[in-house]
């Protein structure tokens, strides 16, 4: 039997826009996280004014290229293009009152672009990013002023584009603050496990009052939480490498718990008590938490594992988040293993967990790609990859996972999040700039480009 994926599954990829729009300063922009942190998320924070500062302030160029760019993802059959409003072209500072016109004009015409194709828009409300001025001059996400300002921010675009956009996610890869305290939460690198536990708080709530803002504003719309799903496995089965294990992958479901459950889970009490740490959880918030997700949305590249045998415990910054490599598994050039079985292991974990509909929103091959003298690229690594992974997710929907789509990270080449490279890219469509900010911005179609529009175009069974 050919097994297929469910009608109205959504095809496509995903973008954000502090990797593809560039225009930092352009129609009154304000500054981000993002723009402060040339060398990425793991970079150094450097305080600016003015001038060229890195690849990111142009990236692709999204921002006035975006037309083209739509032409190719429809001529590849997307059903869905994942993307994210920049926050600072909202509220420049973050602290306004008013928004920014032109900021709202900018995607009012992205998603009339978008409606030109059939192409569903699922738009992140922050992404990797939020206002400068609000951690400047309130904190961060350490500040409970600053769920106010995200509550107004996400009331503001639901009003606006209730009409064009219906899917929304929050907070993108939320348990990411744990390892990146300022792209997640807008505090110091070196800030106290108690400081950004806080702040995580204050961001959860955040997230649930954004729910309960978007089905007040768009009773038919549909907004979900977004994970990092970093699963681990036990290296061992010694019984104290399972335990272990449980705990370690707590660290990240725990966000998921508290999204989809809407109160925080048992085991945090003990986890807070045995570091000493306090968190001020009023009766407001717990009220407020009870909002839960339509949807579970995450990201998936890898898997890792977890052991207690110091000897072994040895830690590759390489793969982001600090996991113990596993002996069975390759890994691509930036160190992140290779595991396509592991995905659809993730997506039944999830769904026996939450019984929520999953959306696989980041899932893609970060590698260098060369360009034939006939100007072809020949990507047959990224095509294995992503054929991989997506036979593992129609296996998950066999076992019975509900999925509502697929969207690919960077469908076309962006600017890598964890260092700012362009080197490392993911993109069916190859754009021509280097890591210096040399090259013309050029679209090209990769191989990878043909087979995804077959895969789309065959509803799967190409694969
Ligand atoms: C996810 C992020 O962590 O992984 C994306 O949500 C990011 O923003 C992607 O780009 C891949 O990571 P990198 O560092 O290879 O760009």
């Amino acid at each position: 039997m050919n097994k297929q994926f469910p009608d109205g599954f959504l095809w496509g990829g995903a973008v954000a826009a502090n990797q593809v729009e560039g225009a930092y300063l352009t129609d009154g922009k304000g500054l981000s996280t993002s723009d402060l942190q040339p060398q990425g998320v793991f970079g150094p924070v450097q305080e600016r004014t003015e001038g060229d500062f890195g690849v990111k302030d142009v990236a692709i160029d999204f921002y006035h290229r975006y037309p083209e760019d739509m032409k190719l993802f429809a001529e590849m059959g997307f059903t869905v293009l994942r993307t994210s409003i920049a926050w600072t072209r909202i509220f420049p500072q973050g602290d306004e009152l008013q928004p920014n016109e032109a900021g709202l004009a900018f995607y009012d015409r992205l998603f009339d672009e978008m409606a030109k194709y059939g192409i569903t828009p699922l738009v992140t409300l922050s992404h990797y990013e939020m206002p400068y001025g609000i951690v400047k001059k309130h904190g961060g996400w350490g500040s409970r002023d600053t769920i106010g300002f995200f509550e107004n921010y996400a009331r503001t675009v639901f009003t606006r584009y209730k009409n064009k956009v219906k899917h929304w996610l929050t907070f993108n890869e939320i348990n990411m603050s744990l390892h990146a305290p300022f792209t997640g939460v807008g505090l110091p690198e070196d800030s106290s496990k108690q400081a950004i536990y806080q702040a995580i708080h204050h961001q959860l709530v955040a997230s649930a009052k954004a729910v309960k803002a978007c089905h007040e504003i768009i009773p038919d719309g549909k907004i979900g939480n977004m994970l990092l799903g970093g699963m681990l496995y036990p290296l061992t089965c010694k019984p104290a490498d399972m335990m272990e294990t449980l705990q370690q992958n707590r660290d990240w479901l725990f966000f998921g718990d508290v999204q989809v459950r809407g109160a925080y889970p048992a085991y945090m009490k003990r986890f807070f008590k045995d570091r000493g740490m306090e968190i001020n959880i009023t009766a407001e918030d717990k009220t407020a938490l009870k909002e839960t997700v339509d949807f579970i949305s995450f990201s998936y590249y890898m898997t890792g594992c977890v052991t207690t045998d110091e000897e072994q415990n040895i830690k590759a910054r390489a793969n982001i988040l600090n996991m113990v490599p596993n002996p069975h598994l390759q890994s691509s050039e930036w160190g992140w293993q290779i595991d396509p079985i592991g995905l659809r292991f993730l997506m039944n974990e999830l769904y026996d967990r939450y019984q929520k509909p999953l959306f696989i929103v980041e899932n893609g091959l970060g590698a260098r790609d060369k360009v034939e003298a006939d100007g072809s690229i020949n990507d047959d690594y990224r095509i294995e990859y992503i054929n991989d992974h997506l036979v593992q997710v129609r296996e998950a929907i066999e076992d019975g996972v509900e999925v509502m789509g697929y969207t690919s990270w960077g469908p076309i080449d962006l600017v890598s999040a964890s260092k700012a490279e362009f080197s490392k890219r993911y993109g069916y469509i190859y754009v021509d700039r280097d890591d210096q900010g040399n090259g013309t911005l050029e679209r090209r179609r990769k191989k990878s480009f043909f087979w995804y529009k077959e895969v789309i175009g065959s509803h799967g069974a190409a694969l």
